[in-house]
């Protein structure tokens, strides 16, 4: 695997420029993906790393080395297109096996029937492997396309809306795939979409595209709350971002120079304060609420809670989250904030149950930022290198929340966590951290004191999401180890009616217990198989961060002593 790279890059077709001094660095390993609307030039982009589209200006570097006018067959690239093109004549398996067989690639049989067995199972499409490629459904072509990529291990994947013509539980699928492929192979992937969705997920950056220019390169999350324009700001998140005048919602300390504001609709805000307006559309999606507003002439969409009781025709009061507005200049270009959020907003008001989860979500991040090294050493040693990355992104998130969680009851507290991280953190972690929340939520309890009960319910919830989602078990070197030990006792300890007391010093020990197993783990099954011997004698990394964040929550609930 390689780096790659543009340099002031133009591309013109007759009068169209089609990419417009551009220029683009894809790290080694790093899965870069190229958002934006028809025409913006990603595909141009892609074809140009393939040498498929010679630069009218600038140069293309692959591996450190030149390769601007290297042709196609020598730049070690796989491309998958946006139409699938597959070898009509040939059979599935001959269609994947073909890059195996090419002059100068060639691999022994036995390797190349290994290789594409392993590819179709992968791809789901093992059955098919005799078909002719003509009698495939265009899901299946497209999933052969992908596969004639992933046979071999290039120095560069591209690939042009890949997923685009599968269905939705096919491409969810697919998706997590292809992440995981991706990680396992330290691939370095230059990949096209529409979808947002997808982008989020699987990137870790986004280069967001507009008329042959990147108008932002950078982490999912980066460019969702620090977009660098306004259009940046637009092409991510749905219902697309408020665009208000810089008074609308009543005096904001905008920067001097501000033109417009944007306001992300869950941050919109309808209790009590605020300017008068009225709701237009309410819109209740199950999981949430979408509410079209009216503001002093302006339209606003609210993004509410699935509970919200708005409905048409209502007069309400609306408002900002603080300190979540972004400011604008006249050239759309983002500004800093002039006044910076307080950085601990008290959480006052909040019911017990919500103040103690925000003490804990404080203990948390600071066990995880207490443990960086450790647990960055960890991942660097037998990881996928981002673990602490995005447990550190988790609880930023988580922090950056507070005021918000304040206001609510434990489980539409946790709800929200669970929506939030979804869209925050990519890969794996972001759904598979999300349903830990959410299935902590379904058993919270919306009021009432907690209890030991209650501990060892939500302790177990958590457990089950990850072991469901994370499609692992015990024994396999994943944080279930420390998981699954550590609801057990608490489920046990509760039963037992034993002293709080007891079960705040006895947990942070079975959790230690879970993660020193870890270390002496086999390299068996599941992730530590993949591993290997380089599994054997390291902590595993996710165990790491459980077992210092259960200490730090037995401390603080200890603290509080409620
Ligand atoms: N071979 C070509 N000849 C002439 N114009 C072209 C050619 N290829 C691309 N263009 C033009 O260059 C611009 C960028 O095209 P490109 O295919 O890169 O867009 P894209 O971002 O991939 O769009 P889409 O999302 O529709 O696939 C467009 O205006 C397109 O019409
Ligand atoms: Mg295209």
């Amino acid at each position: 695997m390689a780096e790659a790279k543009l340099h002031a890059v133009t591309k013109r077709f007759d009068d169209t420029t089609a990419i417009a001094d551009m220029s683009l660095e894809v790290g080694h390993g790093e899965f870069v993906v190229l958002l934006g609307p028809t025409g913006a030039g990603k595909t141009t982009t892609l074809r140009l790393f393939a040498g498929l589209e010679t630069p009218d200006v600038g140069r293309v570097e692959i591996d450190g080395i030149d390769v601007t006018t290297v042709p196609p067959a020598e730049r070690d690239v796989a491309f998958v297109f946006q139409q699938y093109s597959l070898y009509p004549h040939l059979t599935v398996f001959d269609n994947l096996a073909f890059p195996l067989r090419a002059p100068g690639r060639k691999r022994p049989e036995a390797e190349v029937k290994k290789r594409v067995q392993d590819i179709a199972e992968m791809l789901r499409i093992e059955s098919k492997l005799k078909n002719r490629s003509t009698v495939l459904s265009g899901g299946e072509m497209q999933r052969v396309s992908i596969g004639r990529a992933l046979v071999r291990e290039p120095n560069l994947f591209l690939m042009d809306e890949p997923l685009s013509s599968l269905d939705a539980k096919l491409r969810e699928d697919l998706r997590v795939e292809l992440k995981r492929i991706q990680r396992d192979l330290g691939a370095t992937v230059l990949y096209v979409t529409h979808d947002q969705l997808e982008a989020m997920t699987l990137a870790d950056r986004i280069g967001v595209m507009g008329e042959g220019r990147l108008a932002q390169i950078a982490a999912p999350r980066e460019v969702y709350d620090q977009p660098a324009n306004i259009y940046a700001a637009q092409r991510l998140g749905s219902p697309q971002i408020n665009l208000l005048d810089i008074e609308q919602l009543g005096p904001l300390p905008a920067p001097e120079g501000a033109a417009r504001m944007g306001l992300r609709p869950e941050d919109v805000r309808l209790n009590g304060a605020g300017v008068e307006g009225r709701a237009l559309t309410v819109e209740h999606l199950g999981v949430e609420t979408v509410a079209l507003l009216e503001v002093g002439g302006a339209h606003v969409h609210a993004l509410l809670d699935a509970g919200a009781r708005l409905q048409e025709g209502d007069a309400i009061r609306v408002s900002a989250r603080p300190g979540a507005t972004i400011f604008f200049n006249q050239e759309g270009v983002r500004m800093e904030p002039t006044t910076p959020t307080p950085a601990n907003p008290p959480n006052e008001g909040a019911t017990p149950e919500t103040a103690l989860l925000l003490a804990c979500i404080e203990a948390a991040a600071k066990a995880i930022s207490d443990n960086e090294a450790e647990i960055e050493g960890l991942d660097r040693a037998i990881g996928d290198g981002d673990h602490y990355h995005n447990m550190k992104r988790g609880a930023e998130t988580l922090l950056a929340m507070r005021e918000e969680l304040a206001a609510k009851s434990p489980d539409e507290a946790l709800k929200a966590i669970a929506k939030k991280l979804v869209m925050t953190i990519g890969g794996a972690s972001g759904p598979l951290l999300a349903s830990y929340f959410l299935d902590m939520s379904k058993v919270s309890g919306a009021a009432g004191p907690w209890s030991a009960n209650t501990a060892a319910a939500m302790a177990t919830a958590g457990a089950e999401a990850v072991k469901a989602r994370g499609k692992a078990d015990i024994g396999m070197k994943t944080m279930l180890d420390v998981l699954i030990p550590v609801a057990q006792s608490l489920t046990e300890m509760a039963a037992a009616s034993r002293p709080h007391e007891d079960i705040l010093t006895e947990i942070p020990q079975v959790a230690e217990t879970g993660l020193l197993s870890t270390k002496d783990m086999l390299a068996a099954k599941g992730r530590a198989a993949f591993l290997g011997e380089r599994a054997i004698g390291h902590l595993d990394p996710g165990s790491k961060s459980c077992a210092v964040i259960i200490s730090a929550i037995c401390e603080t609930v200890r603290s509080r002593a409620l």
